[in-house]
């Protein structure tokens, strides 16, 4: 069976883009592919942050994701395999300064956190974070990579670091991992349905998955469809994104419908909105519903996952025992 990895980081509440746009697809891979995802923390140490919230925010990101549907066994926190930066460490000697400095992704991330203030802090650890992200990746010899197309460099780097460590040591050790692009819709703001749903867009631009069933309708309700609107009959990138939203909640007759009603002229908002709320709380009140079972066993939870973690370090302290030997490291007692 193939291996399947993927990961995201501890930042909050997951939102309907992150949902429909990863983690429901996470979640069905599971039944064809051999499938590990972690929660990534020690990539959240690369930008400022506050020690309590992180560890706060990697459980709850752990609640949230086995609340969609991933199971535990499957599911690892970074920071409890620290052979991840071991391996980051060894797989940076693999890795040339020049390719890192390419990588886009921290520019836009420096420049985020900077902002206009030109002597900001930026952390060495922001500008290796592709090689870490390339030892999740490798640890567990990971065919695909299900991840967004703004991934796509770090994917690279990561192919290019295990071949240039293949070649370097004169053996095939590593796959060569592919992205699996995720056929799942780009969701957008409600508020402002040109930009991509996001967090940092502000809480009118994103449906929290775990909010209130009175509070997602509301902002349905209230999702802007007008703006931009055209008298030739093309869609609104507002009544396009409620048309997607039906899409990933598969409601395939309700959009049949109502796409249906869009040809012939006749739809109203007056019946979208109210359409799409209920198919949306439809999927969403039972992922609520298990996140707060899960929260009421927060303890048991916490142990559970703790215990898959140390499951998944054993294959990690296998591919770390052969790298180290690979590589001209002494044998280590585990
Ligand atoms: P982020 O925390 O923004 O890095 O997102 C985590 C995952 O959700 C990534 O795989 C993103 O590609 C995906 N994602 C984030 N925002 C959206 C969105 N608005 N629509 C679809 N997918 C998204
Ligand atoms: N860099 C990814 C993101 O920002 C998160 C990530 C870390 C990741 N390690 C990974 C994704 C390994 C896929 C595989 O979304």
């Amino acid at each position: 069976m193939k291996n399947v990895l993927s990961a995201v980081q501890p930042t909050g509440d997951l939102h309907i883009g992150n949902y429909f746009g990863a983690i429901q697809n996470w979640v069905r891979l599971q039944d064809e592919y051999n499938c590990t995802y972690g929660v990534v923390d020690y990539h959240s140490m690369t930008a400022p942050y506050q020690a309590d919230k992180l560890r706060e925010n990697t459980w709850k990101m752990v609640f949230q994701l086995l609340a969609t549907g991933v199971k535990p066994e499957n599911l690892f926190i970074q920071s409890l395999i620290p052979e991840h930066t071991e391996l980051s460490w060894i797989l940076s000697c693999v890795t040339s300064y020049g390719e890192m400095t390419r990588m886009t992704q921290f520019k836009d991330k420096s420049e985020q956190i900077a902002g206009k203030d030109k002597s900001a802090f930026i952390s060495a650890g922001l500008f290796m974070y592709p090689v870490l992200q390339a030892a999740d990746i490798l640890m567990y010899r990971a065919d695909y990579v299900p991840v967004g197309k703004d991934q796509e460099q770090h994917l690279e780097l990561s192919r290019n670091i295990a071949q240039r460590f293949n070649h370097q040591f004169g053996r095939e050790y590593f796959a060569h991992p592919e992205p699996l692009f995720t056929a799942t819709p780009k969701i957008m703001s409600t508020a402002e349905p040109t930009k991509k749903m996001s967090k940092s867009l502000g809480e009118k631009h994103y449906i929290n998955v775990f909010g209130e069933e009175a509070r997602v309708r509301k902002q349905i309700r209230s999702a802007v469809t007008d703006a931009g609107d055209t008298p030739d009959g093309t869609m609104s990138p507002g009544v396009k994104n409620l048309f997607e939203i039906l899409k990933a909640c598969e409601a395939t007759e309700v959009y049949d419908s109502l796409m249906q009603d869009f040809k012939n002229g006749t739809l109203r908002y007056g019946d979208l909105k109210p359409a799409v709320a209920d198919v949306l709380v439809g999927v969403l009140n039972p992922i609520r519903e298990r996140y707060q079972e899960i929260l009421g066993n927060r303890k048991a939870t916490k142990e559970l996952i703790t215990a898959s973690s140390w499951e998944i370090r054993k294959r990690a302290q296998k591919t770390l025992k052969e790298v180290r030997s690979i590589v001209g490291l002494p044998k280590l007692r585990y």
